[in-house]
Parts: structure tokens; C-alpha cells; sequence
């Protein structure tokens, strides 16, 4: 496995293996690699000839009173897990080599940004296709892997993707969950054990809407309150939000669709976890 600290190193290496006509599969994360990272390194090697995955906690994502600081790091296990998973290259940049040289540059993609995880981190979208729009151009992959546990996120970046023409084939893969059905997140390792049972409430709350839907319960703002009522039940627990939303569009909708996304974002304790899931009524028979 390469290793690349410098841009303009991997953009060497990159540039000879295109000459050899390989193509090149992406996964972009900010470490403390997981199972969540791995089924995304997995489908690139399915998919490319070459796979190469970029580790950068990215401060413009961070709000100022986010876990930027203390976020996990571990770039020895991360580069041992890549290498045992056959990554082909490392992209490991510091800080100074993405933003130093004064970068005064943002990309927003509007609207989609400033619902759900957007409407309580304000600023957070830019940050992610800011980082995302200068590893694209360094990286020029041919698909660029992403999980669907950051729903809105992987919405966000092929609309960017689609609106500045990058020739970049988003791909979007399942949430990877721990045998109890907790989805995989680099943040579960904040929660004490006791938080981490509580923390069940947010897949388990998927269970309360098949329940409603199956007997016929088809009021959005209906389901979103029993959630709540579900998830504050629990120790501990303080909803951030519970939206009901398109799945394109991410507007929160007063009336189901076909097909709608459920998303969630609740604090465990100190710690924000995310889940979500999209449902399909055909499925319920309504
Ligand atoms: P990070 O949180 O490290 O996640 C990197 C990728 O792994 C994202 O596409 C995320 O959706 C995916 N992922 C995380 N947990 C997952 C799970 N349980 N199942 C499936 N996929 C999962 O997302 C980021 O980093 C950053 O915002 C980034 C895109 C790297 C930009 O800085």
C-alpha cells in the first residue's frame, strides 16, 4: 500500500496509472476506519482497478463547539486495517497541505444544506463539499464511494457532483450496523456502555414505524411523535431532530409518499448520533 502525505505526490502517482488506462475508485473518510469505511473499500475493489482512500478530519466541518479537536484518530490501526484490506493508496494530507496558503474558498450546495444535520450544524455541508471538491480535483476518480448512513450528505455531493460537472460517479451503499443493529460510527467509541444500549432507541425506533404503518397509521407528524415519545423515554436522550422527508429533495413531507426517508438525530449523553431508513408503503400493504 502507498502511502501520500502531498498533493502533488499522489497526483503523480495517480496520473501514471491513468496513463495505463487503470480506473480509480475513492473512499473518502475522516479514519478510524470501521466496518461502515470497509463496505465502502470493498465495492471500490469490485469495481476499479485501483482504490485509494483519503483520511483527513477536515476542521471546515466542525463547528465551533464540535468534537474537532477530540475526534478519534489512530492512523497507525487505520493504516493497518487499509493495507489488510487491500487499498491500493493511502491519501494522508496535514492541514496545512489542504488550507494553508490563505484558502479563502467555500463550495455550498443551497437548499439541500440547510435542512436536517444542516439545519443544527450550520456550516457543516460546505465544509464537507468543500474538502470533497478539492479531493476530487486532486484525486480525479472514476467513482467516488459514499455510505447512505450520511443520507443527506451523499444527496448533497451528487447534487454537487451534477451542478459542477465532475465526471465522478457517486455510488451510495447500505448502513453497516453492529449485530445489535446500532449503526457503525466512528463517534460510538464517546458512548459508556450504559449510553450505548440506550443509544438501541434510534434503530429500534424504525420498528415502532413498521409497527404504525402495518395498522394503517399513515400521518407523518402521528409517527414522528411516538418516536419522540419512544426516544425520550430513555435516560439520557435528547432529540435533535425527527423529520420525515423526500428522499430527493429532503423536504419534510406533511402527507406520505411512496417512498420517504425517515431520518434521526438524537444525543446519547454528550453524543450526537445519526440514523435513518427509508421506507417503502408498498411494503406495508397501504
Ligand atoms: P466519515 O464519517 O469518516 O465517513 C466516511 C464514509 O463512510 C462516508 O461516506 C460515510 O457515510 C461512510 N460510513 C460511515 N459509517 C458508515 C456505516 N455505518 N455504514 C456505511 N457507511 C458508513 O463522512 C465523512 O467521513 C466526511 O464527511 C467526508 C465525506 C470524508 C468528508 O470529510
Amino acid at each position: 500500500m502507498i502511502l501520500c502525505r502531498k498533493i502533488d505526490e499522489v497526483k503523480n502517482i495517480l496520473k501514471n496509472l491513468k496513463k495505463q488506462c487503470k480506473s480509480v475508485g475513492f473512499v473518502p473518510t475522516m479514519g478510524y476506519i470501521h466496518e461502515g469505511h470497509i463496505s465502502l473499500v470493498k465495492k471500490a475493489l469490485e469495481e476499479n482497478d485501483v482504490v485509494i482512500a483519503s483520511i483527513f478530519v477536515n476542521p471546515l466541518q466542525f463547528g465551533p463547539n464540535e468534537d474537532f479537536a477530540k475526534y478519534p484518530r489512530n492512523e497507525k490501526r487505520d493504516l493497518a486495517i487499509l493495507d489488510s484490506n487491500n487499498v491500493d493508496i493511502v491519501f494522508l494530507p496535514e492541514n496545512d497541505e489542504m488550507y494553508g496558503n490563505n484558502f479563502l474558498t467555500k463550495i455550498r450546495v443551497d437548499k439541500l444544506s440547510d435542512v436536517l444535520c444542516g439545519k443544527s450544524r450550520p456550516g457543516h455541508f460546505d465544509g464537507v463539499c468543500t474538502v470533497l471538491s478539492k479531493l476530487f480535483h486532486i484525486i480525479e476518480p472514476d467513482r467516488a464511494y459514499f455510505g447512505l448512513k450520511d443520507y443527506q450528505q451523499y444527496i448533497i455531493v451528487k447534487k454537487m457532483v451534477s451542478d459542477l460537472n465532475f465526471n465522478i460517479k457517486i455510488v451510495g451503499l447500505p448502513i453497516v450496523r453492529d449485530d445489535d443493529g446500532l449503526a457503525i460510527s466512528s463517534r460510538n467509541i464517546y458512548l459508556s456502555p450504559e449510553n450505548r444500549k440506550t443509544a438501541l432507541c434510534l434503530n429500534k425506533s424504525f420498528n415502532i414505524v413498521e409497527n404504525l404503518l402495518k395498522n394503517g397509521i399513515l400521518e407523518p407528524s402521528i409517527i414522528k411523535n411516538k418516536i419522540k415519545e419512544y426516544i425520550l423515554g430513555f435516560k439520557n436522550t435528547r432529540v435533535d431532530y425527527i423529520e420525515i422527508v423526500d428522499t430527493e429533495t429532503l423536504e419534510p413531507l406533511n402527507e406520505f409518499k411512496e417512498n420517504f426517508l425517515l431520518a434521526l438525530a438524537v444525543f446519547i449523553g454528550n453524543t450526537r448520533l445519526i440514523d435513518n431508513r427509508i421506507f417503502s408503503l408498498k411494503s406495508y400493504n397501504c
